[in-house]
């Protein structure tokens, strides 16, 4: 078994070699006749530079669960500078592999900064839908605008993406997707849409169909061939509040194990690379450690010319667990005076690793805007009134010396205009990144937007306002609304529209702003509109 996995691995590799080196073709794919689109599940880009740019697609029989057999297929890509394709400015072969399930990631390279594109890709008779997107300005460029959006947690069963249907009229340059893309859950207990095959995901077959019903859903293929979109996972693409290689909660007994969790999140993370607009080295460079235990760099720095810096953090595959869940589980409230262990400074959050490559990323950011992309509220919350104090361990909260840190680095390395984004929480929570969150006086060292979702639901909106009074840093909350937020950086200036729908049950849902926010360069503090 263990000589399969591994001849597995090794031939995955070749053929990730070859593919990224050109190889030409077999004869025997070059033409090939398709009953059926086998581009339904649309195509998308993402991990833009100021000369290259990566798309995606992936090959589908008929159907989001339909698969293609064993043979490699051939597929042309195009990109263009206008959506006739009437003048090719790049163009070339890709090969889909049943071992990435058919999934295309073409890094198209030589492009000119700071341009839009379209592309797609042709196999055989059939023809993908275009996509526009776009690259990065030089890093030098003074540039006069980067307008984002910042989104979270779409359960499929939960909701319509009529949030990316209007996502689509905001004129973005960039999304970023926080985590939750998917859920390994069954069908929900009043679901607005369900499907026969929502079980629990336990093999990789499975996590590649439930990435394939989100693709399937026309929206948000959409919002995908709108722009470029930079994407992080939280713990739903694998298993709710899992920690590095343990295992999360809420799996039936049996599937649970140690090594059920490895072979689980190995199959996860390559279903999520197949389904993501990524650059091959971040797989490759993982299956190439060898050491059983599938990992993904997600975490990265763009930068938008001297206008801002856009770093992106994974906290879930290098974390340390979560201490003092109550009743055996791993994560929940806890009272901070009866665990010492939350305030314990060997603990980290993203992992040594990830931890110094982000104090160099930030003694390196520009002068211009910070933006940190990562997957949950970053300011202490304190969930209880009065005196007595929950934190939630499965969050920053529960690392609280791994968030000093990070605020420390932002003041040693006089990061400029440091701006928080998160998710997870489900809830909009809008705040000053405080320098000591135990003292309410001490210095605003930057300013936070933690996101709602799409659509998973929340269950606390309820406790909203009463936990908003308890933590004075922050100066907005909201949990009744899903949708996302929409922010535009110029070189003097935030400003953050919180983007809600009236009602995410409906695939026809209107659109409205629940906020404004602005804040200016060099200066964290947060002006409500
Ligand atoms: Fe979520």
């Amino acid at each position: 078994m263990r000589t399969a996995h591994r001849m597995d691995r090794r031939r995955l590799l070749q053929l990730a070699a070859a593919v990224a080196a050109g190889v030409s073709l077999p004869a025997f794919c070059l033409v090939r006749r398709w009953g059926a689109d086998p581009f339904l599940l649309g195509v998308a880009s993402g991990a833009p530079e100021p000369e290259s740019v990566v798309l995606w697609t992936r090959l589908i029989a008929a159907g989001p669960f339909g698969t293609l057999g064993d043979e490699p297929i051939s597929v042309r890509w195009e990109v263009a500078h206008d959506m006739n394709f009437s003048g090719l400015v790049r163009s070339g072969e890709a090969l889909a592999l049943s071992e990435l399930a058919h999934s295309v990631h073409v890094e198209v390279l030589g492009l000119a900064p700071d341009r839009w594109y379209f592309y797609r890709f042709i196999s055989g008779d059939a023809i993908s839908p275009t996509g526009r997107t776009r690259t990065l300005p030089a890093p030098d460029a003074v540039v006069g605008r980067l307008r984002m959006a910042y989104a979270s947690c779409q359960r499929w069963e939960h909701g319509y993406y009529s949030a990316y249907r209007h996502m689509r009229e905001e004129q973005l340059d960039l999304v970023m997707f926080l985590g939750d893309y998917i859920y390994e859950y069954p069908n929900a207990t009043a679901a607005v849409r369900s499907f026969p095959k929502l079980g629990w995901l336990t093999t990789l077959q499975e996590y590649r169909e439930r990435h394939a019903l989100h693709r399937s859903d026309p929206d948000l293929q959409a919002m995908h061939a709108a722009c470029p979109w930079l994407l992080v996972w939280d713990d739903h693409e694998v298993q709710n509040d899992y920690a590095g290689l343990q295992a999360g909660d809420g799996f039936p007994l049996g599937l649970n194990s140690a090594a059920d969790f490895a072979a689980r999140r190995a199959a996860a993370y390559q279903a999520y690379y197949e389904h993501m607009p990524l650059r091959a080295a971040a797989f490759k460079r993982a299956l190439a450690a060898g050491d059983g235990s599938a990992q993904l760099r997600l975490y990265s720095q763009l930068r938008f010319g001297r206008l801002a810096d856009l770093l992106l953090l994974d906290t879930r595959q290098y974390r340390d667990p979560q201490v003092c869940g109550p009743r055996g589980r791993p994560s929940g409230l806890v009272d901070p005076l009866l665990c010492a262990a939350l305030q314990d400074p060997t603990r980290s959050l993203l992992g040594a690793q990830q931890e110094q490559w982000l104090d160099q990323s930030l003694a390196r950011a520009g002068s211009g805007w910070t933006v940190i992309g990562q997957q949950t509220l970053f300011g202490r919350r304190d969930n209880l009134a009065g005196p007595a104090v929950s934190l939630w361990n499965d969050g920053w909260d529960g690392y609280a010396a791994a968030r000093t840190r990070l605020t420390d680095a932002l003041q040693k390395h006089r990061v400029g205009s440091p701006v928080l984004l998160g998710g997870d929480v489900h809830e909009n929570w809008i705040g000053h990144v405080k320098a000591d969150y135990l003292r309410p006086d001490s210095a605003a060292v930057g300013v936070e937007f933690c996101g709602t979702s799409i659509t998973s639901r929340a269950g606390g909106a309820a406790k909203v306002a009463q936990r908003l009074a308890e933590n004075p840093h922050f100066v907005f909350a909201e949990g009744r609304h899903r949708g996302y937020g929409v922010t535009e950086f110029t070189p003097a200036r935030l400003s953050t529209q919180l983007r809600v729908l009236d009602d995410a049950t409906r695939p026809d849902a209107r659109i409205e702003t629940l906020a404004r926010f602005s804040v200016q360069a060099g200066r964290p503090l947060l002006e409500q509109h």
